[in-house]
């Protein structure tokens, strides 16, 4: 293998003691992160567990709210509505994808801006679009981080992002575009023509269509970062959007799945909540 193994883990444990650091100094003031789970999907219960552990290793408090996947439109609104007015929650996240039946957008929609951790109230994602400060998305961050952390040359390099969604795709694409990332970006998904010589073209691929192992080794330019966004869950367990083995012979710098961007969404989440804290005046500003 050729590449340098992005470690997703290490970054993590070394923004979570960062966090609890930051946090002890200052007395230990309680910052709550609140998580909203709506059914019974395993993986998702897994991903919502871990962000309460890591909470709790960073010095946060945080609070779970649970509803079946048989909950009304009105019965999950109304708990993200009551979170939404409680001084003692600084964060909320609404885990996704909502059962069938359920539409996101409304629920998203009440969580106010300063409380938005995951980036993704029309407000939020408006002041992303508009350059203005304000909450990102966690996992795009993370990606930002893993590149910087590694020195991974962004400015006037080509990227490609394949995969358009609101939770990635689209706001990481924002953020390599943005002044100080500087790269030229394009934006890839399911109906793109030639993927293969589109992807040849970057200096940095970033997988997030949730497409098993569709990155192969072929589609590399040597010496590019490949960043591995994507999750399908086959019968061989969760698999990325990178085929990892043959991609780490030609890639420069690339991430693992497991240990990769998933560990990086949480520590980012958590920065969010403490940024979230500090917005709403209950966590000194520097
Ligand atoms: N489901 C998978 N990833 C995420 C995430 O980053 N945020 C939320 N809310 N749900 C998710």
């Amino acid at each position: 293998m050729s590449a340098v193994v992005m470690d997703g883990n290490a970054l993590r444990d070394e923004i979570v003691a960062g966090l609890a650091a930051t946090i002890s100094a200052a007395g230990s003031p309680e910052i709550c992160l609140a998580t909203v789970l709506v059914g019974d999907d395993g993986p998702s219960r897994r991903y919502v567990n871990s962000k309460h552990k890591k909470a709790a290793e960073a010095g946060m408090v945080s609070r779970h709210a649970e509803l079946p996947a048989t909950a009304t439109q009105a019965e999950v609104e109304a708990v993200v509505a009551e979170l939404a007015a409680d001084p003692n929650v600084h964060g909320i996240l609404v885990q996704l994808p909502l059962p069938d039946g359920l539409d996101p957008e409304p629920v998203l929609d009440l969580v106010p801006a300063e409380k938005d951790v995951d980036g993704l109230t029309e407000r939020s994602m408006g002041r992303l679009v508009r350059n203005r400060p304000g909450l990102v998305s966690c996992t795009p961050l993370g990606v930002m981080r893993l590149l910087q952390k590694y020195d991974v040359p962004t400015s006037g390099r080509r990227a490609v992002v394949i995969g358009r969604s609101t939770l990635v795709g689209l706001p990481l694409s924002l953020l390599l575009n943005r002044k100080g990332a500087d790269a030229t970006v394009t934006m890839a998904h399911s109906r793109t023509s030639d993927m293969a010589s589109v992807v040849r073209e970057a200096d940095i691929v970033v997988g997030a269509a949730g497409q098993a192992r569709m990155i192969t080794a072929d589609m590399v330019k040597p010496g590019a970062a490949v960043i591995d966004v994507g999750v399908s869950r086959t019968e061989a367990g969760i698999v990325g959007d990178v085929d990892f083995g043959p991609v780490a012979e030609v890639a420069g710098w690339i991430t693992p799945m497991p240990g990769g961007t998933g560990p990086m969404t949480i520590a980012c989440l958590l920065e969010n909540t403490l940024t979230a804290a500090r917005l709403q005046g209950a966590f000194p500003t520097h």
